[in-house]
């Protein structure tokens, strides 16, 4: 973590949790994290829960949590069965998470798409979370993953870039326990950095926990997690957000 980017924690419930789990949860984060406003925490839950949850965690509710989207459609309406608009999305929540390799892996998105889906999310006035990756850790697969993400932002003005947020997941560490080296991680996410700006806030993905988050946050470029798993375990990412709140 830098002291100039303020850190940002979100769960990725994915495709998990009945509307009652969704409540207990969305319940419990808020009453845990009461005070650690120094944490911007998004819960990012099925997106048939956002409303239900909006009512208590929505727009305006709690300064430092927020809810997130999993997906968005670049188009603000029209014969999309099926999708959400981010103008929708932006009823019930803040942020929006987009290119998640699940996404990328089982319906194809390409980055063009990905691009469309950020600027959309910029004007409806979300914060897109853009995740990028590689699926197998071999030579020279941190330089074209530079290359991709330069591809995506290419065409995003500089303030866009800054407000945006990056999450750095590599694919073979996503649900496997197999986490990246803080090292790793670091050396590869301020690479990412060169092609975005100071400011913007790089997250790192991929069983990221509540024992393995010390180390990783100790990284000058890691400015917090999106988590998969352990967001479904509200003590343990009641803990991860709490360390991120001490070292912040
Ligand atoms: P895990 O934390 O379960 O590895 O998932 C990471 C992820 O895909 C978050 O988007």
């Amino acid at each position: 973590m830098h002291p100039s980017r303020r850190p940002l924690i979100a769960g990725n419930w994915k495709m998990n949790t009945t509307l009652a789990d969704a409540h207990i949860l969305a319940d419990g984060v808020r009453q845990e994290l009461e005070h650690e406003e120094k944490v911007d925490v998004v819960l990012c839950p099925p997106s048939i829960w956002l409303g239900f949850l909006a009512e208590r965690l929505g727009p305006g509710k709690v300064a430092h949590v927020s809810l997130g989207a999993q997906n968005c459609h670049p188009e603000m309406k029209g014969a999309y069965t099926g999708e959400l608009s981010t103008e929708m999305i932006k009823e019930v929540a803040d942020y929006v998470i987009i290119g998640h390799s699940e996404r990328v892996q089982y319906f194809h998105e390409k980055p063009d798409f990905l691009l469309h889906k950020i600027e959309a999310a910029f004007r409806a006035g979300l914060t897109p979370i853009l995740c990028i990756g590689e699926v197998e850790q071999v030579a020279g697969s941190t330089k074209k993953l530079v290359q991709e993400l330069n591809h995506i932002v290419r065409s995003l003005t500089h303030a866009q870039l800054e407000q945006l947020v990056v999450a750095y997941e590599p694919v073979w560490a996503i649900g496997t326990g197999n986490v990246a080296t803080p090292e790793y991680a670091q050396e590869v996410i301020s690479l990412l950095r060169t092609v975005l700006t100071e400011k913007t806030r790089i997250l790192y993905g991929g069983s990221s926990n509540d024992e393995n988050a010390r180390g990783l946050l100790a990284m000058p470029d890691i400015d917090g997690f999106l988590v998969g798993g352990a967001s479904l375990k509200l003590k343990s990412f009641v803990t991860m957000v709490k360390i991120a709140d001490q070292l912040a």
